[in-house]
């Protein structure tokens, strides 16, 4: 049997000799004397045509093979180089294997987005999403080998976890109580004691803190794994379970971390290209016509850094009429996030020396004292694709920004202990892996990049 991946990379090989092919129906045209099998086995993202003629013993069966189908096919591949396809399939002998009833959901025609994700067990067997997924797989090995190939090492991060690793407050709990008889004490709380664990435990947001662990063993790590967060927000750039790539890195400060992630980013967009030019050709043509120029123009760029200061200042001199007015000392909305990156400068922006108060309590506080070292990369379509900062490297600093932000020191007295053990300046990021493989893809919706996606009210699968 071959792959028809196999194929396509060595087609002369192939060429006027019997193969075997096994895979499924994506269309079936019969006619009268012969018929045409739109015939894909998944190994890539082209399918084959097969052509079966009325000579074949089954040749009444083989007409009602209906789309969804699975088959094996013998036959002649027979190359066709005038033809749309490089070649075909000369079939001598077309077996059913699993039949696909009448009212298989994924017919030969345009389908929304929206029906198609709520047939999400089904829709990988479309273009698109044959496309999203393969490129994801892809983006993944291409994470892989860049940090591997520098020697970072590959962190385990726990998923259920004690700590709120980014004290936002957005956690599933995780629990073996009996929610209808919940064991509490006489003030009314929950008696944890009587809990799996003995403890409150949640899933996990980030695996950050535990990656600096690691960081001041290892130097370098990263992190690759799935985070949760329990954020009611329905947008298209918000899932429940997502994806995180996590760097760590000691003796590196906010600027190193910069051009890490602007190296990477680009080493993925060039490894995807590398890799998948026929799905990269089809989301240019069916998904986003800009998007091959705009990858491609982003490799020759150097990403923009500007404070969140003067990310302000160039918002309140847009001329635009905003939702939200931009403000020094406040975060930035998702419009605000879009003119910078899509219109402003129609490139990737780094935005860096955020407001201390709206951001996470262990990064480091610059000198100013209002203002820490921290960096959101903005893209073209997916916004914030990447949050990292330069730690706090103080022990002291590091126990008062807890305090004031309500971060339980005695439980993450772990955490405390990296800076009282052989702390130095260290540096990491977060990139979201969904909001990245939206940026490749043009996708735009982050529940079509993920393959059972999990957002508020929504768990299907
Ligand atoms: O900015 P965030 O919250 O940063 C952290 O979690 C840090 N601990 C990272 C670090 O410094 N090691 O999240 C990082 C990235 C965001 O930039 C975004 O791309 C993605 O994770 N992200 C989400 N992606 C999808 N759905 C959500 N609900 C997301 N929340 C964050
Ligand atoms: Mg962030």
């Amino acid at each position: 049997m071959v792959l028809v991946k196999e194929i396509y990379d060595k087609k002369e090989m192939f060429e006027n000799k019997e193969i075997l092919v096994k895979g499924w129906v994506r269309n079936n045209r019969a006619q009268k004397e012969f018929g045409f099998i739109d015939f894909h086995d998944g190994s890539f993202f082209n399918g084959v045509q097969v052509v079966y003629e009325s000579e074949l013993e089954n040749f009444k069966d083989i007409q009602k093979i209906r789309v969804g189908s699975s088959i094996s096919i013998k036959g002649i591949l027979v190359l066709t180089p005038n033809a749309k396809q490089p070649f075909e399939i000369k079939a001598s002998e077309v077996v059913l294997l699993g039949g696909s009833k009448e009212d298989y959901p994924i017919q030969p025609k345009r389908h929304t987005r929206e029906f198609l994700r709520e047939v999400a067990h089904l829709r990988s067997r479309t273009n698109l999403f044959q496309a999203v997924f393969r490129l994801r797989s892809v983006a993944a090995h291409a994470i892989h080998t860049f940090f591997q190939e520098k020697g970072f090492v590959y962190t385990h991060s726990p998923i259920i976890t004690g700590n709120d690793g980014e004290g936002a407050g957005q956690m599933f709990n995780v629990t073996t109580l009996p929610l209808k008889d919940i064991p509490k004490d006489k003030d009314g709380k929950v008696y944890y004691e009587d809990d799996f664990f003995g403890k409150e435990a949640h899933l996990t947001v980030t695996g950050q803190l535990e990656g600096e662990a690691f960081a001041m063993a290892f130097r370098n790590i990263y992190t690759f794994g799935p985070t949760f967060r329990a954020e009611n927000s329905n947008t298209q750039r918000h899932a429940s379970e997502f994806w995180m790539i996590e760097p760590e890195m000691a003796f590196a400060d906010i600027n190193d971390n910069m051009d890490m992630a602007e190296e990477m980013v680009k080493y993925v967009i060039k490894y995807v290209f590398d890799k998948l030019p026929e799905e990269m050709d089809f989301f240019n043509k069916f998904v986003d016509t800009k998007l091959k120029d705009r990858l491609e123009n982003v490799l020759s760029k150097k990403f923009e850094r500007i404070t969140h200061e003067e990310a302000v200042n160039i918002l309140l001199k847009a001329n635009k009429k905003w939702n939200v007015l931009p403000k020094q000392g406040e975060d930035l909305s998702t419009e605000h996030e879009r003119y910078l990156t899509e219109e402003h400068f129609d490139c990737p922006v780094f935005v860096t020396d955020w407001p201390k108060d709206i951001k996470a309590f262990y990064m480091k506080l610059n000198s100013d004292g209002k203002t820490v070292a921290a960096m959101d990369l903005l893209v073209p379509g997916s916004g914030e694709l990447i949050g990292g900062s330069q730690r706090e490297e103080d022990e002291e600093r590091l126990i008062e920004r807890m305090n004031q932000m309500n971060v339980p020191v005695e439980s993450l007295d772990w955490y405390v202990d990296l800076r009282r053990y052989g702390g130095c300046v260290h540096s990491g990021f977060g990139l979201g892996f969904e909001r990245l493989i939206m940026y490749l893809t043009g996708v735009e919706n982050i529940r079509d990049v993920i393959p059972f996606p999990r957002t508020p009210k929504n768990l299907e699968f």
